[in-house]
């Protein structure tokens, strides 16, 4: 599974851990910055970087991390077909994929630690998707997208 990292300044070093956290575990991870903790960097940007390497299939799923999660999350939702979900903790990090196939896990580099932020990724990576009476509420979802798509467009 090739996995997308991003992160702003904030969250620089817990997006490396976990990228070498993961990468030992065998996944295939990408990274879309920051890198320089010296430089600020906006979380939009690398919110949709991100984002955008899942909906062009350069990657299958990603990681976010900001300060608290929460900035880079809204901005990678904006991009229609991407479901962030930020969680400080495994338990909604495993349903979140069970039940809202979530194809991004977002987390707070202030809010958790390194060693609870690893165990957030191994329940998001190693849940599977329910679909059954879940599809038909995530496709509520993208409904919503097609709708306000396609007013920004007419
Ligand atoms: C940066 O200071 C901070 O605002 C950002 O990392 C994030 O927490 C925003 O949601």
């Amino acid at each position: 599974m090739k996995v997308a990292f991003g992160c702003d300044h904030a969250a620089i070093d817990l997006k490396n851990e976990l990228l070498n956290y993961l990468t030992e575990k065998g996944y295939e991870c990408i990274d879309y910055g920051a890198q320089d903790p010296n430089v600020k960097v906006d979380y939009p940007v690398p919110g949709l970087k991100v984002a955008e390497a899942i909906m062009r299939g350069e990657a299958d799923k990603g990681v976010l991390i900001c300060g608290t999660g929460i900035g880079i999350s809204l901005a990678a939702n904006k991009v229609p077909g991407i479901r962030a979900a930020v969680c400080s903790e495994p338990y909604s990090a495993k349903l979140t994929v069970q039940h809202n196939n979530a194809n991004i896990i977002a987390m707070g580099a202030r809010v958790v630690g390194t060693e609870l932020a690893k165990m957030i990724v191994d329940s998001f990576f190693e849940a599977e998707f329910e679909g059954g009476r879940h599809e038909k509420r995530v496709n509520m979802i993208s409904d919503i997208e097609k709708k306000y798509g396609a007013q920004w467009h007419e």
